[in-house]
């Protein structure tokens, strides 16, 4: 049985994009692996987050993990904070990483483009934090989108470096990315990732989003002029994007999809892709309605930062003798 972690940032109302690149994917694996998801409320902060806000997203968050079909007798479900294993390992981790290579890091880059002063230190040693999470659980692989490659990387790279240093103490954890929807792009600019923080609302569709405010947002995505449904990401990104959007709800191929809508133009496909991505949605938002406000929802999080808080400890115990923290 292998062990698998990965998690999602409660920076907001998780999108189409975070649920067909990842979670999506953990439901599959809860069947046969050893599964630890996380809300990673600590990741949050790098970044100002009201805490009214945060709150409710963390919630909102821990409830989709259940809605979308997550088993609390199967996976271990937490939210960050409540384990301190991983922020005291995180420190550890930032004591063996380079500046230089955390610099190099393409979303710390984004991030602090344009951005002369006041940028936070938790944003540059934010992979460090990640890199904690990951290798507390002796982690055989963690399933991801395309856009947490680079960070994969530098938890091998960290975790073999501490090995060489201190013995053979972490796991090297392997990346696992879906070959389809593993990049979901913005619906309004679909040469940039479809992000939760994006500023554009109408680039993104989230999870509690309507039926109407979802169909509204397909019809509107952007798509170039010559109306015929063929994938080519190069020179049509907009059709692509809605194709590999279709494909990951409903299983098809591309060809298969290009064959429906022979002849058919765009109109037509967006109205079905909207029908589609709204009843994936919907069955989702039911189960969600029915848990974000109940007590089962507060025991399935203390059940899981209580199993979580036993394995990563264990970790943690092993590191801290490795470098000399025992007496
Ligand atoms: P986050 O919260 O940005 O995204 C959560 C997951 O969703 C994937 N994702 C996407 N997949 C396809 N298309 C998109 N447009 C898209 N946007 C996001 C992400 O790749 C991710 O799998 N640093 C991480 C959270 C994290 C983590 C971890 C992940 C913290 N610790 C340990 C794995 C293991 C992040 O910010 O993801």
């Amino acid at each position: 049985m292998a062990t698998i972690f990965s998690g999602i940032q409660p920076s907001g109302v998780i999108t189409l994009g975070n649920y067909l690149g990842a979670l999506k994917h953990f439901v599959d694996l809860q069947h046969d692996n050893d599964c630890y998801f996380c809300v990673v409320n600590q990741h949050a902060i790098t970044v100002y987050q009201d805490p009214a806000e945060l709150r409710k997203n963390t919630r909102s968050l821990a409830a989709l993990y259940l809605a979308v079909g997550l088993d609390p007798e199967k996976a271990t479900l937490f939210i960050q904070s409540e384990v301190p294993a991983h922020t005291q390992l995180s420190w550890i981790l930032q004591c063996n990483a380079y500046i230089g290579e955390l610099e190099r890091m393409t979303q710390f880059k984004d991030k602090i483009k344009n951005k002369n002063e006041g940028i936070p230190g938790g944003l540059l040693v934010y992979p460090c934090l990640m890199a904690a999470d990951i290798l507390l659980y002796n982690t055989d692989f963690v399933p991801v989108g395309n856009d947490q490659k680079q960070h994969l990387e530098l938890t091998r790279n960290l975790a073999q470096r501490f090995n060489q240093k201190y013995g053979d103490v972490f796991k090297v954890p392997e990346i696992r990315t879906p070959k389809v929807g593993a990049r979901i792009m913005s619906l309004q600019e679909p040469t940039k990732k479809m992000s939760k923080s994006d500023e554009n609302n109408a680039s993104f569709i989230t999870m509690l989003d309507s039926e109407k405010e979802i169909i509204k947002k397909i019809k509107r995505a952007q798509t170039d002029s010559d109306a015929s449904v063929h994938y080519d990401i190069e020179n049509k990104a907009g059709i692509s994007n809605l194709m590999t959007i279709y494909s990951t709800c409903t299983g098809k191929s591309f060809e298969e999809i290009q064959s429906l809508y022979e002849g058919k133009g765009y109109g037509h496909f967006k109205g079905d892709l909207a029908t589609i991505v709204a009843d994936t949605i919907r069955p989702i938002q039911e189960r969600y309605e029915q848990l974000y406000n109940s007590t089962e929802l507060d025991e399935i999080l203390a059940t899981g930062a209580a199993k979580a808080n036993l394995k990563a400890n264990e970790m943690l115990h092993k590191v801290e003798k490795a470098i000399g923290f025992d007496r």
